[in-house]
């Protein structure tokens, strides 16, 4: 094995998979160390849609064809609320474009395939425990295989820390060098992923009492639904009756509708938090994705951002690598930060539409139901959280 690349990512999620996938297709040399295994990775389900631009930008580097083949094209989502429901055309307002249904596995599934067709190096089982001389130009990193005792250290040019919230990368910035702004929302989350047929053809954010419910859309055959619960109740306290009774309860609309039950396959509780790491980069350090900012689900902005971080950070590392031009390596931070920003900014104004305000029927949900209706007859607003919500 090398102990030298231009270039070591950590972390094989969108960001870092991406990351290698473009900088292998621009002839520059780089290895991926993941701690996980292949089929743990591929299995691991998470986000489910993706935004235009995150789709172009994949088809713009010949990576699109399983999202061509499987995914499905959303434009239009649904808002409930006291038995009553309205859409929201979005993909038309925004001119004519859509979202993809596309699980987060299979992208990853499809992104590790064509680095590896390509010749990527890429390390499965390979835990990062530290790195070295992040401020200098000759960093390291150091990892620990499976089953082996010794530790290697791979020497680099450049450190992408694409290792998610918990990784080990962004750690190695001095704390007196960066900034991190932190928010803790006051709603909990319960996801459920089930083993059934979805029971809408568009994802329902539903407004009730009792909390937020969410029905969202994965595959012909299983489905992704959110409950609003008290921040930190344990998922114990959602047997699966619960579940299933809560969800009818809170989707519920005057009209003949039903959901259709199945088995549940993964039932997690999720804590609502917003981090945002202000530089994402320190000397030869470049953190992108999870690694440098968190947001919650609402919205579905997560893995696009970290998409788009990692789609910026190929072409500026690049051009550091190949041109001994620095300039695009040092404005990333300022070039990506305006619309992380944006995104968390989306984010929060759609969780305070759909979520139950502590104050019960007081004066935040007065508020609330005055912008629900406001969405749902002014078409400036909608046209604007059809751009914001389909990333056009
Ligand atoms: P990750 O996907 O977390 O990848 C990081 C990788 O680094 C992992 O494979 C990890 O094993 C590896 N790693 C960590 N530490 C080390 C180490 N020390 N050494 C080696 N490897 C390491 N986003 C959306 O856009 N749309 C959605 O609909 C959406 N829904 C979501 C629903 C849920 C329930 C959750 C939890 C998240 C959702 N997200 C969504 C967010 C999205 O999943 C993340 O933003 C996305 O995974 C970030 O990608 P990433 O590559 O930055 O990090
Ligand atoms: C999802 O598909 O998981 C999803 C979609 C839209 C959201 C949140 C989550 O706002």
């Amino acid at each position: 094995l090398r102990e030298d690349t231009a270039v070591v990512i950590v972390g094989a999620g969108p960001a870092g998979l991406l990351l290698a996938n473009r900088l292998i297709q621009e002839g520059v040399d780089c290895v991926v160390l993941e701690r996980h295994t292949r089929a743990a990775v591929e299995a691991r389900a998470r986000a489910g849609v993706l935004e235009h631009r995150s789709a172009e930008l994949l088809a713009r580097h010949g990576l699109a064809d399983g999202m061509h083949a499987a995914a499905a094209k959303h434009g239009t989502c649904e808002f409930r609320r006291d038995g009553t429901r309205f859409t929201v055309p979005y993909g038309e307002l925004a001119g004519g474009v859509a979202h993809w249904v596309y699980p987060q596995q299979f992208l990853v599934r499809d992104l590790i395939a064509s680095f590896l067709e390509a010749g990527g190096d890429l390390r499965f089982a390979a835990e990062v425990g530290e790195l070295a001389e992040v401020a200098t130009e000759r960093p390291s990193v150091t990892y620990r295989q499976a089953g082996e005792d010794r530790q290697r250290t791979l020497r680099a040019r450049l450190v992408a820390g694409c290792d998610g919230p918990k990784g080990v990368c962004a750690r190695q910035v001095p704390a007196g060098a960066r900034r991190v702004y932190e928010r803790q929302h006051e709603w909990g989350w319960l996801t459920v992923l089930a083993a059934a047929p979805p029971s809408t053809e568009h994802p329902i954010y539903a407004l009730h009492r009792r909390g937020f419910a969410g029905h969202m859309l994965r595959t012909a055959t299983v489905s992704r639904y959110y409950l609003q619960c008290v921040p930190g109740d344990p998922p114990e306290n959602w047997p699966a009756e619960r579940i299933w009774s809560e969800l009818d309860a809170r989707l519920a609309v005057d009209e003949p509708w039903s959901l259709t039950r199945g088995e549940l396959l993964e039932t997690r509780t999720l804590e609502m938090r917003s981090v945002v790491s202000v530089p994402m980069q320190h000397g030869s350090l470049y953190l992108a994705g999870d690694a440098a900012h968190v947001i919650t689900p609402v919205g579905a902005k997560g893995a696009n951002l970290a998409l788009a971080d990692a789609d910026v950070l190929a072409t500026a590392m690049t051009r550091y690598l190949r041109d001994g031009d620095r300039a695009a390596l040092d404005a990333y931070s300022d070039t990506r930060l305006p619309a992380i920003w944006r995104a968390q900014a989306f984010s929060r104004w759609l969780m305070e539409l759909v979520h139950a305000p502590a104050d019960g029927d007081g004066f935040a949900a007065q508020l609330q139901r005055a912008r629900m209706d406001e969405l749902r007859t002014n078409p400036s607003l909608a046209a604007w959280f059809a751009g914001q919500y389909v990333g056009a």
